[in-house]
């Protein structure tokens, strides 16, 4: 990766030629990882558009998709004044994240002159305070909703469904469909039979393509498309992503090296933490949207061949500057166990003067005449070198400006990681059975019914009863 409006990844200050020897990666593992690495990528090539590789295809096959996309765009644009993402995980990360990339950082709060769309609000949690707030600052009547939900049966996005949909049905009346549109399976779950009793507008989550792994899909490519952002952009970036990870080789391949040197890092260095640090506030949540990917494709506990095992790289999301006066200090000079990405911006869509003033204050009159744009930079190689000094294994992800296409290969770059990163661990990246855990349990608290439920409450009620001396 290197030239123009690609991307980059820079991962010097990963290797023990560069921080010294007990701190970084020699190079020398990374050559005997190779071979494996090749394996990992022929295994990932060879079943590409296959089981839960459905979304390597995603840039190729949605044209016809993406006509329907921006066609319900325009009309929603034309429409509403709002557009409300119901779901959460995987069905509200990248929304947020891409929204929160590629347009105006106050968007919501920008008169409607200013704004190409209407205002977004992802509503990715259940807390009834924020429901109840979303409904003081919404006219539902002037509202699209847009349920996603792979499943078509996740409990938070339902319930969600639930509410809004008798709220449209007591304030609209007989036209309250076309408030809704539906994003999801084509035949799993609920929420697909209640579209077409209904006749909501629908979109279909594709075949192999997992929630994590689902933002340049329908779910995320309408909330975009809705906010005016260049959809087709985003996926030609994924396509250009994709033409460099066609390769076997370790060196060549960027996705390939970032999850050889992380797989490197957690075995044999200890880094079982990695801590993903945009220096951009509009990257914030694409650090969020990262960390699930990691999170929950990574954290396993059995091999695709059944043997027990405990693996992942735990994410920790910073924010560049802002975290330098929080947890820098944890970085520099904690425990040897993590590895920081950088993100950085080289171009950013707005600068900032900084005037000239406070003469008779040396340090900081010396900031006159310079930009935000300058200091933001300085302040991140300052935290680079700082790192570096401490031995502290970091890298960085160069993004030469923040675009719908330098987006799309971001995106596209983190989900290859991911996948190979998963064929080395040799686990499903794809599967989440410690999260169904919790559902499961959760419902059974709640006193569903079923059987299984009531099997779960049974087992809840066996656990070791709660002491009054841990209680204060
Ligand atoms: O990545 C995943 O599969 C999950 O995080 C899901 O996106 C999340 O649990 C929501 O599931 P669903 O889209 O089925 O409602």
């Amino acid at each position: 990766m290197g030239e123009g409006k690609r991307i980059g990844l820079d991962v010097n200050n990963m290797m023990a030629d560069i921080i010294g020897m007990p701190y970084g990666i020699d190079s020398e593992a990374v050559d005997a990882l190779a071979p494996y690495a090749q394996m990992a990528q022929k295994s990932v090539r060879e079943n590409r558009g296959k089981g839960m590789l459905g979304w390597t295809e995603l840039p190729y096959n949605q044209a016809e998709i993406v006509d329907k996309i921006e066609a319900v765009a325009a009309r929603v644009r034309e429409r509403f004044d709002a557009f409300v993402v119901l779901g959460i995980g995987g069905s509200a990360l990248g929304p947020i994240a891409v929204q929160q990339a590629l347009n105006h950082l106050r968007w919501n709060e920008l008169p409607p002159g200013k704004r190409n769309g209407p205002k977004l609000y992802v509503e990715d949690n259940i807390d009834p305070e924020r429901m109840a707030s979303l409904l003081d600052v919404i006219d539902v009547k002037r509202t699209c909703f847009n349920v996603i939900t792979k499943s078509g049966a996740t409990a938070e996005t339902m319930s969600q469904y639930l509410i809004i949909s008798e709220l449209l049905r007591r304030e609209v009346g007989e036209g309250f469909a076309s408030h809704i549109i539906a994003t999801t399976d084509k035949s799993r779950g609920n929420l697909i039979q209640l579209a077409r009793a209904e006749g909501f507008e629908t979109f279909i989550i594709p075949d192999g393509v997992g929630g994590r792994f689902s933002e340049l899909s329908p779910v995320g490519l309408l909330a975009a498309a809705v906010c005016g952002i260049d959809i087709r952009a985003m996926l030609e970036g994924a396509k250009l992503m994709d033409a460099t990870c066609q390769c076997g080789d370790v060196w060549q391949n960027p996705a390939l090296l970032e999850a050889a040197l992380q797989y490197v890092a957690m075995t044999d260095m200890g880094a079982n933490i990695q801590v993903i640090l945009p220096y951009a506030d509009s990257l914030k949540s694409i650090a969020d949207w990262f960390c699930q990917l990691w999170a929950e494709s990574l954290g396993k506990n059995v091999t695709r061949k059944g043997m027990a095992v405990n693996v992942g790289q735990t994410p920790v999301k910073a924010l560049g500057v802002t975290d330098q006066h929080s947890q820098l200090q944890m970085y520099t000079e904690g425990p040897y166990d993590k590895a920081v990405t950088f993100i950085k911006v080289e171009k950013f869509r707005a600068e900032t003067a900084i005037p000239h003033g406070c003469e008779q204050f040396a340090d900081v009159a010396f900031l006159g005449g310079k930009t935000h744009g300058q200091l933001i930079e300085a302040e991140r190689q300052g935290t680079e070198y700082a790192l570096c000094r401490a031995g502290r294994m970091n890298q960085t992800i160069v993004l030469p400006e923040i675009s719908a296409y330098t987006i799309g290969q971001l995106l596209y770059f983190f989900e290859m990681t991911t996948a190979y990163m998963g064929e080395l661990l040799d686990i499903d990246a794809f599967n989440q059975p410690g999260v169904e855990e919790s559902k499961l349990a959760s419902f059974a608290v709640l006193g569903d019914e079923g059987e299984k439920f009531a099997r779960k409450r049974e087992e809840m009620a066996g656990q070791a009863a709660r002491r009054e001396k841990y209680r204060l």
